[in-house]
């Protein structure tokens, strides 16, 4: 064993104790009551980085969540690298799904279960703890290192951008790594080549001036939950089409080699996404490949409708007002100011007369498409390879990383997606989980990583 093996497998109690207790904190940036525990969470970051050596360590205060920033450059002529986490986590509803409490840390078998586990403090914590190991055997890093943890990526990411858009050249890097993304199965080590971005709106429909009784106004009151379904409606029709005017117009066609991965599914991912969802067919355009629908189309998706009577029993009221969430997944081409204006009109186009409609913009971020032919990323292939045994496969994601496309664009360098995740983690579900095995492979990848971008 080498020096860091031994390092690595002397600490490996003390790595998930570290982790543990940072998953303990409920850092769930989406709800105002949580903001002492944003904190704590954002300054249990900071230790973990001064812990490692990390020369300058700040809490940074912004209009949101606070930013941990740290750096250690003490490697001159070499490469500096961007180091990118988040601390904060999703709402843990509903919560009587979970089989072990939310933010209490419990391994079961192979998994230690928790909100947060894999999204993004597992993630996070095996970066810091392949930095601490390198620091640890060698006193040094093999490169110089930013890192800049966000408290608010859940919630849209707003102090993150504004951040980066003001002190780019305090970032100025070589290359970014986000390690925030999945592997298609244990086995195959993946990077990513392309996100989705997104906006996420809030859609409010006004009818009366107060709730209705349904006998005495009904067939002449307007309803706004039977607006919010004829506009829900009208966006997407049932073979998965949206019908934005000027919604496709930009989007260019894959490569013949993208198409023929998506069409031919060699991983067989079309397989484990049925089963992860417990469904027997896909929905969505069948003129295009599942793959392609989600790594490389449109989406358009309602998380909840809110509104009118829903109590126990009957109650005969026409509601007053009614509310819907509305996301839509835009593969990079498409740019989240130019889309959302779209999509606003044609939601006040579909409402029917008598209603009245506002339409919010909540958050957005923009999706990105990374070349596969950099050094950085042929490091992070090597290593991969190294570590797991084969080489890694290039692939998309649906999700969104808005910060990835902001690295990319602001500062303009390579952005490294490589992650340990594993697809049955259940993001930003009950039982979320993080592998303790891929939590240790990611340790030494990274720090293989680390060694090969020196
Ligand atoms: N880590 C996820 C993105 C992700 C999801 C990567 C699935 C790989 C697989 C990230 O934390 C996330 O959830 N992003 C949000 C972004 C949004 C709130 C702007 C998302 O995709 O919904
Ligand atoms: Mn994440
Ligand atoms: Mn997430």
């Amino acid at each position: 064993m080498t020096q860091l093996e031994t390092y690595i497998a002397e600490n490996e109690n003390r790595f998930l104790e570290d982790l543990k207790g940072w998953l303990r904190i409920p850092s769930i940036s989406t709800l105002p009551e949580h903001a002492a525990d944003i904190r704590r969470a954002a300054e249990y970051a900071a230790d973990q980085l001064r812990h490692i050596g990390f020369e300058r360590v700040d809490v940074i205060s912004t209009q949101g969540h606070p930013l941990v920033y740290g750096e250690w450059l003490k490697a001159p002529g070499k490469p500096t690298l961007l180091i990118y986490g988040h601390y904060d986590v999703q709402p843990v509803d509903p919560v009587n799904l979970w089989e072990s409490p939310p933010f209490e840390p419990t391994i079961r078998g192979e998994n230690l279960y928790c909100r947060g586990a894999a999204d993004d403090k597992g993630q996070t914590m095996l970066v810091f703890k392949a930095l601490e190991a390198l620091m640890a055997v060698s006193g040094t890093l093999p490169v110089n290192v930013k890192v800049l943890i966000e408290g608010e990526e859940e919630a849209g990411g707003e102090s993150v951008e504004r951040y980066v858009k003001t002190y780019p050249e305090r970032l100025k890097c070589d290359s970014a790594f986000i390690c925030d993304t999945h592997m298609p199965a244990r086995d195959i080590p993946a990077l990513i080549s392309g996100l989705r971005g997104m906006i996420y709106t809030e859609v409010e429909v006004r009818g009366a001036k107060r709730d209705l009784h349904s006998g005495s106004y009904g067939g002449v009151a307007p309803n706004p939950l039977h607006a919010l379904a004829l506009i829900i409606a009208g966006l997407k029709d049932a073979e998965g089409h949206i019908h934005i005017p000027g919604l496709y117009d930009k989007l260019r066609k894959p490569t013949p080699e993208e198409k023929a991965f998506w069409n031919e599914d060699p991983l067989h991912m079309n397989e484990s996404l049925l089963e992860e969802m417990g469904v027997s067919q896909f929905t969505g355009e069948a003129e295009y490949p599942p793959l392609e629908r989600i790594w490389a189309r449109p989406t358009l998706e309602v998380h909840g409708i809110i509104g009118g009577f829903v109590g126990e029993g009957a109650k005969t009221v026409i509601p007053a007002v009614g509310k819907a969430k509305i996301s839509m997944r835009l593969p990079a081409d498409l740019k989240s100011k130019e889309v959302f204006p779209l999509f606003e009109r044609r939601v006040k186009e579909l409402a029917p007369p008598g209603v009245e409609v506002s339409v919010r913009n909540l958050h957005g971020g923009e999706g990105v498409l990374i070349s596969p032919d950099s050094p950085p990323i042929r490091a992070a292939a090597a290593a991969l390879k190294e570590t797991f045994g084969k080489d890694p496969v290039f692939i998309r994601e649906g999700g969104s990383i808005p910060i990835a496309a902001l690295f990319y664009e602001v500062l303009n360098v390579p952005v490294v997606l490589m992650g340990f995740g594993l697809p049955d983690d259940n993001l930003h579900s009950p039982n979320e989980k993080y592998s303790l095995s891929q939590f240790f492979k990611g340790i030494r990848t990274v720090v293989s990583f680390l060694q090969k971008l020196g």
